[in-house]
């Protein structure tokens, strides 16, 4: 499938309705993925973008069954991971002389990748390249999140092509952001935001201000993932900038894990005792072991605050916490709060370990959070339920 999206440019891209995990098995894709290429064809052609590798030889096969491959005049190359690069190899065994156009940063990867020294032409914000009557107008984004991804802009068309910002891990066949399921949409673009953009946040907020004050027409944001936003594409814009400035909503999230359910009981008095004292906050609680680690940090990224409980294990926490919280670390979320809980049958480290690994994760942590020696029984749950009270009213918004 092929498809005419506006005037001389086609999608010419792969959806992917298989993929279940990406970046390795760091994020987990429950509704596959699309990659998204185009083809612009003005008195010039150029292709943006290719797909992931395993869909290379399919790609290609299309692609030339909708133009010679010939008459490809250039190649832009917005990002070089492999999602958007990994067809290169095959594209260019046919065309080895095509130019690609991609920020110096973008021929390093490249070349590091491949190890193929193709006719790079390296450009910078505010280079032009004429496709006739049209132009591409190139926009580094460094850092969003590679070092050398890079934005382009067609003037006439008025069509960002911005890479993986504004992207989702979505498949779907039909193309728009106003014919897919609109919450389905903002789930995937929410966690695509909190498991990948987060840590750039700061980034994200220079680039759209910067994007903004150029007063380009903006008709389509054609990203390489998911859905192209035709339908107020600003509306996505807007939405980043409110998840770039300390995204929270009036939720505490509280994730646990457990080997004989005694710290999941306190998990549950102590979300007992928020509900009980504010009912307007919303409490979510996951156990660490048995939901899937992006979308607990999905939850994370829309908390104003985090409870984590563990039993202490062989002197430390459980495994499926410390591997979480090193992922949030890395994310760099900013102005939540935090606090721990556990259980335990001699040492007891849990607790001050979780809060040592929030604070490390820079969460603001109300430390001295419950600890039960092995079963919580009446009294420590309602100690539990009165410590869950306290946090209602201590991280009130
Ligand atoms: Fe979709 Fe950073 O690649």
């Amino acid at each position: 499938m092929n498809v005419r999206i506006k005037n001389n440019v086609y999608w010419v891209g792969k959806v992917d309705w298989e993929l279940r995990h990406f970046h390795g098995s760091e994020y987990s894709t429950h509704r596959g993925s699309t990659y998204n290429s185009y083809l612009i064809r003005e008195q010039k052609t150029a292709l943006v973008d290719t797909v992931w590798a395993p869909y290379a030889k399919e790609y290609v096969g299309k692609l030339e069954k909708t133009v010679d491959l010939k008459k490809i005049d250039y190649i832009i190359a917005n990002h070089g991971e492999v999602d958007h690069s990994g067809a290169l190899p095959a594209l260019m065994h046919r065309i080895p002389d095509t130019p690609i156009y991609c920020t110096a940063a973008g021929a390093k990867s490249i070349k590091g990748q491949y190890h193929r020294d193709w006719n790079f032409k390296v450009v910078k914000t505010g280079d032009r390249l004429s496709l006739g009557s049209k132009e591409l107008v190139f926009i580094e984004a460094p850092m969003l999140h590679w070092p050398d991804s890079m934005f382009c802009y067609l003037t006439g068309d008025n069509i960002l092509f911005s890479n993986d910002a504004f992207g989702q891990h979505y498949a779907t066949e039909r193309l728009y952001n106003d014919l897919v399921d609109q919450a389905e949409l903002y789930a995937e673009s929410i966690k695509y935001y909190a498991n990948i953009l987060a840590p750039f946040s700061p980034l994200v907020v220079k680039k759209i201000e910067e994007v903004l004050a150029l007063n380009l027409p903006l008709d389509m944001i054609c990203t390489s993932h998911g859905v192209i936003w035709r339908d107020d594409p600003a509306r996505i814009v807007r939405q980043y900038l409110e998840w770039a400035k300390n995204y929270r909503e009036n939720q505490i999230t509280i994730v646990y894990d457990t080997m004989w359910d005694a710290t999941r009981a306190m998990a549950g008095a102590i979300a007992d005792g928020v509900r009980e004292a504010d009912g307007e906050v919303v409490v979510k609680l996951y156990n660490a072991s048995k939901t899937d680690r992006n979308d607990i940090i999905t939850e994370v990224f829309r908390s104003k605050a985090v409870l984590v409980g563990s039993p202490t294990v062989n002197r430390g926490v459980m495994s499926s916490l410390a591997g979480l919280l090193e992922e949030i670390r890395g994310l760099g979320f900013k102005d939540k709060k935090a606090a721990a809980f556990g259980t335990y049958g001699w040492s007891g480290e849990s607790v001050k370990m979780l809060e040592d690994m929030l604070k490390h994760a820079g969460f603001e942590v109300r430390e001295g959070g419950p600890r039960v020696l092995w079963n919580p029984d009446g009294e420590a749950i309602g100690r539990c339920r009165d410590f869950g009270r306290q946090i209602a009213a201590d991280f009130a918004p």
